[in-house]
């Protein structure tokens, strides 16, 4: 079972992981971070923007993203290029070569997805991977449906996500159709998978994710076979682990040598 950890605000839990993943970095400077979009992971970017004026070298960390939208022309601000660069590459100053996101160029696209899981493969792998959800329950841009074996490829986003995402972009017809995402397989191959969700609107996925059967129909619960699974919630996100009380009792009498 995944480790759930329930802090108070989302800011806690950018805190937490910021302060574990700048301490492996610390301890091993070649660490390869697995970096997500969206909302969530923001705090965990600040947070580790900290830790990097406090003296935390980023230099020689390495990066891989989740995933990219297929068809934007290059430098789209809301390409996850630009975010990831904007975000992560220049705020903890990664050297911008270590940096890697899938290339959703139309030009090759047919082999966009391959090309990325070579790059991974040659490099050695992920050490820790951040994870949000979307409310239908996709882990990068892996829909419902997607097989727990999949790898990096192109997908076509759901209504649902679309709705979701079209408010980083002007128009509804500028909203992408197509994405190339890691897949379940690809994630889960990552020696640490850190999944974090915060409000309401995230709790039924989280509780499929964490404590629903496996289904590809609920592509979060491949989490479910991952050895080293930490996930980490407020309260609102958490509201309906039907497990919340033993989870916060474990947290309680947690080893402190144990860390995340
Ligand atoms: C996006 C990303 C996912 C992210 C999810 C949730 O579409 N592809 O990696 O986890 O949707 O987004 P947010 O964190 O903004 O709620």
């Amino acid at each position: 079972m995944a480790e759930v950890i329930v802090v108070d605000t989302p800011e806690a839990a950018g805190l937490l992981v910021g302060a574990h993943i700048a301490r492996e970095v610390r301890a091993h400077p070649r660490f390869t971070l697995g970096v997500a979009t969206g909302s969530t992971p923001l705090p965990v970017y600040q947070a580790l923007r900290a830790e990097a004026a406090a003296g935390t070298d980023f230099t020689a960390t390495s990066a891989f993203a989740l995933d990219e939208y297929v068809g934007l022309p290059p430098g789209h601000p809301e390409s996850y290029r630009a975010v990831v660069d904007r975000e992560v590459t220049v705020p903890l100053g990664l050297d911008p070569a270590r940096v890697h996101v899938p290339d959703g160029g139309i030009d090759g696209i047919e082999t966009a997805g391959e090309r990325y899981e070579t790059a991974i493969a040659a490099h050695g792998g992920v050490d820790l991977q951040l994870l949000g959800i979307g409310r239908t329950g996709h882990l990068g841009f892996n829909e419902p449906g997607s097989s727990f074996g999949s790898r990096t490829r192109v997908k076509t986003l759901t209504e649902r996500t679309r709705v979701d995402n079209a408010r980083f972009f002007d128009s509804w017809e500028d909203v992408p159709i197509h994405c190339v995402t890691q897949g379940l397989g690809t994630i889960l191959d990552a020696r640490h998978l850190v999944l974090l969700a915060f409000g309401e609107s995230k709790a039924e996925a989280l509780a499929a994710a964490v404590e629903g059967p496996l289904s590809a129909s609920m592509p979060g619960s491949a989490i479910q076979l991952h050895p080293r699974v930490t996930v980490v919630v407020d309260p609102g996100a958490a509201s309906l682990l039907r497990f919340r009380d033993y989870y916060r009792w474990a947290q309680d009498h947690k080893p402190a040598w144990q860390g995340i």
